[in-house]
């Protein structure tokens, strides 16, 4: 089942986010993000237990994917594409583009939005800080949403 975030899930959200990234969220950065009109969330819920989640943000016309996770364990099952289509297929009717993020090593993460459509759109050097190197770019990608 996906369905939107709630509070209560945030403790076991948590626990993906520092397992799934070298530089996770903290917590506020999620709960501020759930009661709000221009956010959208979800999460994938397996017996009652969360393998993933979105969050991304809907303004005038464009979308942004800011955060896509999947329990390092459940990873490569096709859970990330499942996740990834459900926030397309859920943007709101004016929505166009879609724009998102990533770092440049994420070569993961890259296959996953290409094989949805994405396409780069451009990069920003040095944008990430990186445990290994300092700091990282991150690629810029976009979505035309056709409706
Ligand atoms: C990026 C992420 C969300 C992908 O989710 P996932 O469930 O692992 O991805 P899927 O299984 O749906 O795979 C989708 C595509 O990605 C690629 N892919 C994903 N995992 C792969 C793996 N272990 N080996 C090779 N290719 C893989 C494949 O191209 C796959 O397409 P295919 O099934 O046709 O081969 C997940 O790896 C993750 O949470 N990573 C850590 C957090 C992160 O980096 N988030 C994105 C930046 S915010």
């Amino acid at each position: 089942m996906i369905r939107a975030i709630q509070e209560t899930d945030l403790a076991e959200i948590i626990q993906i986010e520092q397992a799934a990234h070298s530089h996770p969220w903290a917590l506020n950065q999620f709960s501020k993000r759930l009661n709000c009109a221009r956010h959208l969330h979800a999460a994938l819920v397996i017996k009652g237990k969360i393998y993933g989640y979105y969050l991304a943000s809907q303004v005038a016309g464009e979308a942004e994917l800011l955060n896509i996770s999947v329990a390092p364990s459940q990873q490569g099952k096709g859970l990330g594409f499942k996740l990834l289509q459900h926030f397309i297929s859920n943007l709101k009717a004016e929505t166009a583009d879609v724009f998102l993020e990533v770092r440049a090593s994420n070569a993961l993460a890259i296959k996953l939005y290409e094989k949805q459509g994405f396409h780069q759109l451009g990069c920003r050097p040095d944008y990430y800080p990186c445990r290994k190197h300092g700091r990282e770019d991150a690629l810029l990608y976009a979505l035309s949403v056709q409706k």
